[in-house]
Formats: structure tokens, C-alpha cells, sequence
């Protein structure tokens, strides 16, 4: 089909309120809204302002009084345990009405904070849902994390209850999630009212005192009193989640999601980016604690009255480099999302893609790749052994919804390896230099989106108006910065480069390389540290930090090295994968004093790099090289 993205984008860009007021009527409203957006209100202004709803009714119960009901709403696999399970939308509801009534019972509503720390399981699903039919405002913290990180977001949001697993599973590993929940707690000055506990037969988890209450046992207990539990009506601009991501420094920003903005562009999205029917089969191949996880795994496929997947295992391991193509035969799966580093994984266990013959692909329409950069290669790869689309995207988790693609739904427009294509309607999106001058096309620079942000775009962060100023809008004024930085070509194709803070992307996971720098810093003998982002075959980037060590510190620095890795480890998570660490006797700097992390990357890189004109002594980097030579880094 000829693609209608431009006529589509061009009527979004004359009309953006009316364009957004049509696509509102895509989902249903206690109130529908007469303002779509209120310039006034919030840090930049809020969507739909006078309009009501509530996201669980529109996820779970419009579609049971519609007649899709009897649809398999959610599809559970999990080759790490064995089991699978398929909910209706009829069956969701009652689980999500039970939750919902449990977490009733403990004391939560509207507005009150609820931190979710489970692993890819369905009770996740409902606990998310169930808050959002309370009104109450989810933060679903990702398993890879340590006791560290989830007493930072438990205190940062006040969280009034925490819903947990026992444990967590990653292949030849239980990863017990109890004793990290408690650990955080105890780290943490404010402390949850309850824990409610899933327990998993794989490891279960002694409850304590009056504080952990155990979850199936509650739910059984709701689903026999039977108590209705309805949606509660809610402003459009209500919280619907908090979602911690990595920022420029230990302390991470609490994106914040509203209700009505964020269903329109997610129900926008499914139909005429993803181009998925109600009733299809949709698989995000993410996890529920990342913005990929909330938007396609939960809301978007069920807001669609889409089926969704929800996949406990890996791309490869679980048991084999075929496992995604099982899922796809059995599931008959339409449409497939992930991130370009599973694929690399898949690759590098199956090169030829031979273990894709064994499978009947051909429900299979298009697979669509995002979270970090998908180098040409590895899509191409994808293409040829898949023999369908394959849609690089680009967004982040401020933005919720895609900034750029190629919309399947409105019909593909030509591809571009190594371009995520055009901005969708609601971006405009800007190229500018340092001082917030447009650059044409083809040069390089700051790529900024012009305010305001459209539906499901983050209005601000939890608690943090002025940090989300500083962060977000004040440097180039009348935008929003994403700290990408690239390039829009000659034919409005947006190509996505680096970034332009300490961010790096580790398996498609956003870590700060600064809080790695943090807890290297906090290491006694250490005296002074930089984590540098290094190129990875399989996970595309990986820390690699780099320790001088204080003067008379004796012992070997082969040790404190492990030390500073299993430092880390504890503290931000495995999900960091810092596993690299040198110890050097100097770091290099400029003459004012600032180190010189993108040289020393490129050396690691064995990228070509120039000798910094403003370097304190050049030969700092010769024994940097050196130092990584030694690990068999770099030249
Ligand atoms: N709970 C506890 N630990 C977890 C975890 C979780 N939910 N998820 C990951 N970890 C651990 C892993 O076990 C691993 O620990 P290890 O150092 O002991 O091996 C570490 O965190 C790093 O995990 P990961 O980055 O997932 O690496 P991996 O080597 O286990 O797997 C891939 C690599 C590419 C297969 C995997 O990252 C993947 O499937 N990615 C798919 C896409 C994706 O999820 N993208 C996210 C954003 S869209
Ligand atoms: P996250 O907030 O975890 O989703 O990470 C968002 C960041 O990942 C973006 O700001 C980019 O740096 C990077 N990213 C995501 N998708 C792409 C893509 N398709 N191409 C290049 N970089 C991407």
C-alpha cells in the first residue's frame, strides 16, 4: 500500500489539537475532553485537562462489555519455568478486580505510591492494572536491580506498599528477590506500610511480622468475597506510573506518565505505527521494567483489544537461539518488537539462521527493533534470515510512544539501514548546534524535539518540576533536549548517533555511567575513577571503568579491581554488567582538569582518535592503552 504518512503528519502539524481530539475518540471517557491541551497548566502543559477516565477500564472492562471477553487478553511463556498460561480479557479482569481489592484492603488509593519488583510474571501484569483502576500510581522497578537502586525509587516515590515476588529466575540461577526487597527497605528512611509477596514454588520466601502479606493467598481470599471492585473515575491528567531511568548522575529521574495523554498516543500508535488489529497477536520481547515493557507488553496490546505476550526467558539459552521462533509458531504472533541486542545474541549463536527453517514463521508480518541503535548489519541479518520488514524506531523512556519509525500502519515508507526513519506526528523534530541554532541537513548536532510534547510524552518528573526544566527544556528554550545527538537528512530521515550525556546502552538497558563512577569512587582505596561506555558485540556497549589507586594503597590492585566489580554489582545490579575494570596510574586530562572519557573510549574502541590539543601530559594515554592492551582491549 502507498504509504499515507505525509498527508497524515502534514494535517498533525496544521491541526495538532484537533488531530489529537480525533484520536482521543479512540478511547473511552467518564467525561470526554473539550481542551486537548491546556499550555497554561504543568511545566510545559497538560493533555486533555478536562477529561475523565481511567486506564484499566480501558484496558480490561470496555473490552469484556464490547464482547471480548472470551479473546485471550495476555499469553504467559516462560521457558525458565515451564509453565504457560492464557487469561481472556474476562479471566484478566477477574484477577485484576481481586488484586485491585486486596491492595484496597491495605489501604491504597488514589494517588498513593505502589512499587512493583517482579520478574515477567502474569500477577505483575495485574498488579500494574490494578493500581491504574484504583487511580493509584505504579512504579515497577526492573529485577536486575539491586537492594541499592530499589531503596532509592522506594524513598524517592514514598511508596505505601511494595508487591513483590519471591524470586526472580535467570537461566542457571534463582535470584532471590525477598532478601533484596528487604535489604532496600532497611536502607531506605521511609518504609512501605506492606509487602505483598507472590510466592514462587522455585524458591519461596519467609513472610515476616505484619508487614508482608502473602498475595495468592489474599487474592483467593478477594475472589471469594467477591467484591466488586470498580474503576475509579480519574482526571486525564492524573499519574498513571512513575518509571526511574537513568539520568546524569546516582540519582534517577522519576518520569512521570498521566492517564488520558498516554492511552490516546498508545491506542494512536498500535493502529498506525505498529499496525496491529484488535484481536492479533503482538509480542514485545522486553521486560515489564522498562518503558518498552509498560507501553507494549501492558498498555498499547490491550488498549488495542490486542493479544499480548508475555515472555519469561531469554532470546537465546531458553533453551536455544530458537526459542523466538517457537514463540512466534505457537503463539501465531503478528507482529514481534525487541531490541537489536537480542537479535545479536540469536546471531552470534546461529549464525546462519538455520534454526529459523524449523519453524512456521508465516503468521509473522514484521518485526520492529528499538532501545539502542540498530546497526545495519544486524538488521539486514535480520531481514534476510526473517524475510519480512524489519522496522528500526527510536524514543526513550521520557517520550513512552515512538518519535521516529516507519509506520507499518500507514504504510511503509522506503527503508533506510541505520535510520529510524521519519518523526511520527506530534515530533517536530530539530537538529541544533550548542547554541541552539538549526543546523541543515546532514550536520551533526543536538537533536531536540519543539515543545509541546505530544500525548504520553512525560509532563514532568515525580516530585521535580525545576529538575525536569533544567534537564529537559532549559538549555535550548522551546524544545525538548533528548541528549541524542545526530543528524535529519536531505529526505527528513532521522539518524541517531551517540549520545550527549553519560548514558550508555548496555543489551538495550539506559545506565548511567556516572552512578557506576559514584560507587567506584566509594571503594576506600580508590582514588579517583571514570566508567567509560565500550563497544560490545552482543550487548552493543559495556561499562568499562578505570581506577588510580591512593598513593601507599599496597595491596594488589588485582583485588581491589574484583572488589570495585562486585561493588557495583551490589549496588546498582547485574543488570549493569560492569565486569571490565583497569587500574592506571593517571587519568587523562585536559588542563583544566577534565577527564578525558571520549578519547579514552576510543582507544578501547580501537577507534581512530586525535591527540587532545588541551591534554596536561599525552603520555597518560599511552599507558592507558597500555593498561588495555594488557586485557587484551583495544591496540
Ligand atoms: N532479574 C535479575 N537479574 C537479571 C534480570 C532480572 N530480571 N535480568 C537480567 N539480569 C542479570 C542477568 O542474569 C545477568 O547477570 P550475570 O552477570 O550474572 O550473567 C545480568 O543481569 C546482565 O543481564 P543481561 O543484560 O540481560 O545480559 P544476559 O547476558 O543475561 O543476556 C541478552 C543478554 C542480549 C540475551 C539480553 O539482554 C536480552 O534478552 N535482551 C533482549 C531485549 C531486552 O530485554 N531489552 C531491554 C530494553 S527494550
Ligand atoms: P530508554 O529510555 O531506556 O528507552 O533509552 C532511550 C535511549 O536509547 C535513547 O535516548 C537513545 O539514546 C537510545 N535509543 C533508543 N532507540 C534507539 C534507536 N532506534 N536508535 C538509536 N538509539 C536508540
Amino acid at each position: 500500500m502507498a504509504s499515507t504518512y505525509a498527508a497524515v503528519y502534514a494535517r498533525w502539524k496544521s491541526e495538532p489539537s484537533v488531530f489529537w481530539s480525533e484520536a482521543a475518540a479512540a478511547i473511552d471517557w467518564f467525561k470526554a475532553p473539550d481542551i486537548a491541551f491546556d499550555g497554561q497548566r504543568g511545566v510545559y502543559g497538560h493533555w486533555f485537562p478536562d477529561g475523565e477516565t481511567n486506564t484499566c477500564y480501558n484496558c480490561l472492562d470496555r473490552h469484556v462489555a464490547g464482547g471480548r471477553g472470551e479473546q485471550t487478553a495476555l499469553i504467559y511463556d516462560s521457558p525458565v519455568t515451564g509453565r504457560k498460561q492464557r487469561f481472556t480479557y474476562r479471566e484478566m479482569l477477574t484477577e485484576v478486580e481481586a488484586v485491585a481489592a486486596v491492595l484496597a484492603d491495605l489501604g491504597v488509593g488514589r494517588g498513593d505510591r505502589v512499587i512493583i519488583y517482579m520478574p515477567m510474571v502474569p500477577e505483575a501484569v495485574f498488579a500494574m492494572l490494578a493500581c491504574a483502576r484504583l487511580g493509584a500510581v505504579h512504579s515497577v522497578v526492573f529485577g536486575g536491580f539491586a537492594a541499592h537502586e530499589l531503596a532509592t525509587r522506594i524513598e524517592d516515590c514514598k511508596a505505601k506498599v511494595v508487591v513483590a515476588a519471591s524470586c526472580g529466575i535467570e537461566p542457571g540461577r534463582i535470584v532471590a528477590y525477598k532478601p533484596l526487597l528487604d535489604a532496600a527497605i532497611d536502607l531506605a528512611v521511609h518504609k512501605p506500610e506492606h509487602c505483598l509477596i507472590l510466592q514462587r514454588p522455585e524458591l519461596e520466601a519467609p513472610l515476616s511480622g505484619e508487614r508482608d502479606v502473602d498475595f495468592a493467598l489474599s487474592v483467593a481470599a478477594a475472589k471469594r468475597a467477591g467484591r466488586p471492585v470498580s474503576c475509579v473515575p480519574l482526571p486525564a491528567t492524573d499519574p498513571l506510573y512513575i518509571l526511574y531511568t537513568s539520568g546524569t548522575t546516582g540519582q534517577p529521574k522519576g518520569v512521570l506518565r498521566d492517564n488520558g495523554g498516554y492511552m490516546v498516543a498508545l491506542a494512536w500508535s498500535m493502529k498506525h505505527f505498529y499496525g496491529v488489529a484488535p484481536g492479533e497477536v503482538f509480542w514485545t520481547a522486553s521486560d515489564i521494567g522498562w518503558v518498552v515493557g509498560h507501553s507494549y507488553i501492558v498498555y498499547g496490546p490491550l488498549l488495542n483489544g490486542s493479544t499480548t505476550v508475555l515472555y519469561e526467558g531469554k532470546p537465546v539459552g531458553t533453551p536455544d537461539a530458537g526459542a523466538c521462533w517457537r514463540v512466534v509458531q505457537e503463539h501465531g504472533v503478528r507482529v514481534m518488537f525487541t531490541a537489536p541486542t537480542a537479535f545479536r545474541a540469536i546471531r552470534r549463536e546461529d549464525p546462519e539462521g538455520a534454526l529459523v527453517a524449523g519453524y512456521d514463521l508465516s503468521s509473522l508480518r514484521c518485526l520492529f527493533l528499538a532501545g539502542e541503535r540498530a546497526d545495519p548489519d544486524t538488521l539486514q541479518w535480520a531481514e534476510r534470515v526473517l524475510g519480512i520488514p524489519v522496522i528500526d524506531h527510536w524514543w526513550q523512556t521520557e517520550t513512552g510512544w515512538p518519535m521516529a519509525g516507519n509506520p507499518l500502519g500507514l504504510g511503509l515508507l522506503p527503508v533506510k539501514h541505520g535510520s529510524p526513519s521519519v518523526p511520527l506526528p506530534g515530533y517536530h523534530i530539530d537538529v541544533v548546534d550548542d547554541a541552539g541554532h538549526p543546523v541543515g541537513p546532514g550536520t551533526l548536532g543536538n537533536i531536540v524535539v519543539r515543545l509541546p510534547l505530544p500525548p504520553g510524552c512525560l509532563p514532568t518528573f515525580w516530585n521535580a518540576d525545576e529538575r525536569f526544566h533544567t534537564t529537559c527544556l532549559a538549555e535550548f528554550p522551546g524544545y525538548y533536549k533528548t541528549a541524542d545527538a545526530g543528524y535529519i537528512d536531505e529526505d527528513g530521515y532521522v539518524f541517531i548517533m551517540a549520545r550527549t550525556d553519560d548514558i550508555i546502552n548496555v543489551a538495550g538497558h539506559r545506565l548511567s555511567t556516572g552512578a557506576m563512577e559514584e560507587v567506584c569512587a566509594s571503594h576506600p582505596d580508590v582514588a579517583e575513577c571514570a566508567v567509560v561506555g565500550i563497544a560490545d558485540t552482543v550487548k552493543g556497549q559495556i561499562p568499562a571503568g578505570f581506577l588510580v589507586l591512593n598513593s601507599g594503597v599496597s595491596r594488589e590492585s588485582s583485588l581491589i579491581e574484583q572488589e570495585v566489580v562486585t561493588l557495583v554489582r551490589e549496588r546498582i545490579g547485574p543488570v549493569a554488567a560492569f565486569k571490565t575494570v583497569v587500574c592506571v596510574k593517571r587519568l587523562p586530562k585536559t588542563r583544566s582538569g577534565k577527564i578525558l572519557r571520549g578519547t579514552m573510549q576510543k582507544i578501547a574502541d580501537r577507534e581512530a582518535w586525535k591527540m587532545p590539543a588541551t591534554i596536561d601530559d599525552p603520555t597518560i594515554l599511552d599507558e592507558i592503552r597500555e593498561a588495555l592492551q594488557a586485557r587484551g582491549i583495544g591496540i
